[in-house]
């Protein structure tokens, strides 16, 4: 039988003794390199820690030539998923795939249907790279939901169990997920005292690196993943508080600060912005997706991957839900804002969206995924954006070339200034 090493034994170990955590992931892999000596050829090693996508595309080459079988898995829930069924993401050596398929699917979460939140993901470092994509999404979903609380906080000056009350009810429509329950449940929590919990916590938001990491790889393919960075960056800016505590005191804000609209008909304008801005960054997440697998060569199942996190993980929710069903009508799809649901949903939103972003502008509300999301709307929807200036710029200056609407892929130069000469640098793209 396959030899088979869970390292995901580190999440159990690490829920059970939490102060080991930083040392478990160290000394189980060190136990394992000294172990591949002892390994033989088809024995499966499997990897379930939140690893890097490239050390696992290494790892798999690497034991490939040793005949071992390396699989790089996702694995998402924390303590409930690691209870009552997580949602797993392997990749990596596909030979592996058959001996643990049984084990991965039984002890995975299940949709309604009875659907494992599980399946192959794809080649080398593939499972953990959407596990990586699953984390930045976690990390955009999360700075929504807090950017919504801080607009019923400080616009509608709501108190906390009103709040509460209101994402219990946000739970039972197009926002039903395990974010906004457990946000509905913080914000009604109480202390030993009896007073809220939620107030008394410091405002500055803590990361292990994985939404980082998704924004480098998007930095790194090119692709506008603007929702995730801008979540990581909240994080960044959230944990300068004691320069924020100076500044507060320096700098001002705008006169307006009283909001005078329907408190009920804002409410709902910020759920509508809050849908609409997840369907961005759904859609930004599975753009990253298709374009590593492209860079890799890998073949990704997109429905696949949306019933995986449709249940089990932290961004479980019923919008994925209808996420699997727009790539079980078109596996192909380019982009998940092309698809009629979402198309109509993002336009049902639309009016609603921007309400709410120019008054919290007006009021000088922080949001920066709430914004960045409908920049991505305004810019995805344009057939011409003023990069042609850009472009104009940079020939300008710096002899870099540019594309005649008419003339695509002939790079040409001007001599704009009359005295630049006709030199041109080589035209290459980063
Ligand atoms: C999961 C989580 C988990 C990760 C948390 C914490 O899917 O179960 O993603 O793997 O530990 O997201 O991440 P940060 O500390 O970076 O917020």
């Amino acid at each position: 039988a396959p030899l088979i090493r869970l390292l995901k034994v580190r999440s159990v170990v690490q829920w059970v003794f939490p102060i080991w955590t930083k040392y478990c992931r160290l000394i189980l892999f060190f136990l394992f390199w000294l172990q591949v000596p002892l390994l033989e050829a088809g024995d499966i090693i499997i990897d379930g820690g939140n690893s890097e996508y490239r050390d696992t595309t290494r790892r798999c080459k690497e034991l490939q030539e040793k005949g071992i079988l390396f699989v790089g898995s996702g694995v998402s829930g924390g303590e409930e998923g690691a209870r009552y069924g997580p949602s797993l993401m392997p990749g990596g050596d596909k030979e592996a795939w058959p001996h643990i398929k049984k084990i991965f699917q039984s002890i995975a979460a299940k949709v309604n249907t009875g659907e494992p939140c599980c399946d192959w993901v794809g080649e080398e470092g593939a499972g953990h790279f959407v596990k990586m994509v699953h984390n930045g999404i976690e990390y955009g979903d999360m700075q929504l939901i807090c950017e919504a609380y801080h607009l019923m906080k400080d616009i509608l000056g709501m108190e906390h169990d009103e709040m509460a009350t209101v994402f219990g009810e946000w739970n039972k429509t197009e926002l039903d997920s395990f974010l906004i329950e457990i946000t509905a449940n913080i914000l009604k929590f109480r202390d030993s005292d009896s007073k809220h919990l939620l107030p008394k916590i410091k405002d500055s938001a803590g990361q292990k690196g994985t939404g980082k990491w998704t924004a480098i790889s998007a930095l790194e393919y090119g692709v506008p993943v603007t929702l995730i960075g801008e979540a990581v960056f909240a994080r960044c800016l959230s944990s300068l508080k004691d320069e924020r505590v100076q500044a507060s005191k320096r700098l001002d804000g705008p006169k307006m600060t009283q909001f005078s609209g329907n408190k009920k008909a804002f409410l709902e304008d910020i759920r509508k912005a809050l849908y609409a801005s997840k369907i961005i960054s759904y859609a930004q997440g599975f753009m990253l997706l298709r374009q590593a697998a492209k860079e890799f060569g890998w073949t990704i199942n997109y429905g696949g991957i949306a019933l995986m996190w449709r249940g089990g993980c932290i961004i479980r929710s019923a919008f994925l839900g209808k996420i699997k069903d727009a790539f079980d009508r078109n596996p192909d799809l380019q982009n998940l804002l092309l698809d009629d649901f979402f198309k109509k949903a993002v336009e049902d939103c639309q009016d609603s969206w921007r309400h709410v972003i120019s008054t919290g502008v007006q009021i000088g509300i922080p949001m920066p995924c709430f914004t960045t999301a409908l920049s991505f709307y305004d810019g995805y929807r344009h057939e011409m954006l003023p990069a042609n200036l850009i472009q104009a710029q940079r020939d300008y200056f710096g002899a870099h070339t540019y594309e005649l609407l008419s003339k695509p892929g002939e790079f040409i130069h001007t001599n704009w200034t009359g005295h630049g000469g006709n030199v041109s640098s080589s035209s290459y793209n980063a």
